[in-house]
């Protein structure tokens, strides 16, 4: 079925994750009648450039959603909270990069590749996942599938743009700083981030992990539908622009090869296996940075754990693209094609009184 153009807002459109969604909007060719930026009254009535045609930005209202099909969110947690149910009211399905949604037990939270079906119950919102989380599941997914998980721990390493624009400004202007012999100003971070690896991420919880930490921890439980699942992480900022890289230690419940392990990797839609030790291959920030793919290297036995049932490996994936942006657009695309636009509710109606299934687009 090939999906009627619908009408897109894109909500925080001048930031650095609403930029990247109207660029993987265009580049995927997504079906859209009309696409509408939003963001603040800061950035109302400034433009942007999109495949050589000037749009203006409007400001994100109840009623700059009238006529929206979807709503692509990603200006943080408040304007999430505010706005989507706001949005929602006025017939928008709301697609939301932030946290403010994500473990509501009847928000979907989707990843693609791993649980698109999960979608087609959404109720208005659905939510996209954190950026950690992301580029971790699919793997998990292919090991869960096959062997079993018993226990996962994950440190993070991750890119400053997954805090916003004004983080890369920052990092910029310590290593400038630091060329001319000026003092590191850090505004953002509690610490400078030049140099520097910070393992604090997000605000701490009563139980000593970061908010990030454990967005990992109970994200990856409700996206592979393992509630009980043993997870542990330990998440740190380090001063790379783009793409956040991850050391993943996994005990599974029954034995598996680095060699089994990367078959199964290789067959995972978006997964790429990048591991060539001797030939110094190997995922790396640099290579993922402006690339869709998830990238898995480094894949070894561990043997601290008996009977081969551990694995320690390594992923990579652009924070911006695949970790917000490009999943977005993905659950989008599935929500399209599949004729789930509408939420549940109103489609078994729809389909109740006229035998028709499809969306309202
Ligand atoms: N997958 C992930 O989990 C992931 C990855 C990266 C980032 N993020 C999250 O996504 C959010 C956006 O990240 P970013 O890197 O794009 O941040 P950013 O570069 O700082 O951009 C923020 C955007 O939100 C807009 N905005 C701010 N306040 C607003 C308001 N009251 N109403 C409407 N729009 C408003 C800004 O518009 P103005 O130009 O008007 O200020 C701007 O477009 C952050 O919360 C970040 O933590 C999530």
């Amino acid at each position: 079925m090939t999906p009627e153009p619908l009408t897109v807002a894109v909500v925080g459109a001048t930031g650095a994750v609403g930029r990247t969604m109207i660029h993987v909007l265009t580049e995927r060719g997504f079906p859209m009648g009309e696409l509408r930026p939003l963001a603040s009254s800061r950035s109302a009535g400034s433009t942007i450039s999109v495949d050589g045609r000037t749009i203006e930005v409007g400001e994100a209202t109840g009623d700059a959603f009238d006529g929206v099909d979807i709503a692509l969110f990603s200006a943080g947690g408040g304007v999430s909270r505010e706005l989507a149910p706001v949005a929602v009211s006025r017939g928008v399905t709301v697609i939301d990069n932030s946290s403010a949604w994500r473990m509501e037990p009847r928000v979907p939270l989707v990843v693609s590749q791993v649980n698109p079906e999960d979608a087609a119950a959404h109720e208005g919102i659905i939510g996209n996942p954190n950026c950690s989380t992301m580029q971790l599941v699919p793997v998990l997914m292919a090991l869960r599938d096959s062997v079993g998980l018993e226990r996962v721990v994950v440190d993070t390493y991750q890119a400053v743009s997954g805090t916003g624009g004004k983080a890369i400004a920052e990092l910029e202007g310590q290593v400038r700083a630091h060329v001319a012999g000026e003092p590191k100003i850090a505004n953002v971070y509690p610490h400078p981030i030049a140099f520097n690896a910070l393992p604090e991420i997000d605000v701490f919880l009563p139980n000593g992990y970061t908010k990030e930490e454990w967005k990992v921890v109970e994200e990856s439980r409700k996206i592979l539908h393992l509630p009980d699942l043993r997870l542990s992480c330990t998440a740190v900022r380090i001063p790379v622009f783009v793409a956040h890289s991850e050391a993943v230690h996994v005990e599974t419940r029954d034995p598996i090869t680095p060699e089994r392990a990367r078959e199964l990797f290789a067959a995972v839609p978006g997964l790429v296996v990048r591991d060539d030790p001797a030939e110094h291959v190997y995922p790396l920030a640099t290579e993922a940075a402006g690339r869709d793919e998830v990238f898995v290297g480094r894949v070894r036995q561990d043997p601290s754990v008996p009977g081969g049932r551990g694995l320690a490996l390594w992923i990579v994936s652009d924070n911006l693209r695949k970790g917000a942006a490009t999943n977005a657009v993905e659950i989008a695309e599935v929500i399209a094609s599949r004729g789930w636009v509408a939420p549940a509710a109103a489609r078994s109606s729809i389909s109740g009184a006229t035998g028709d299934a499809g969306s309202r687009a």
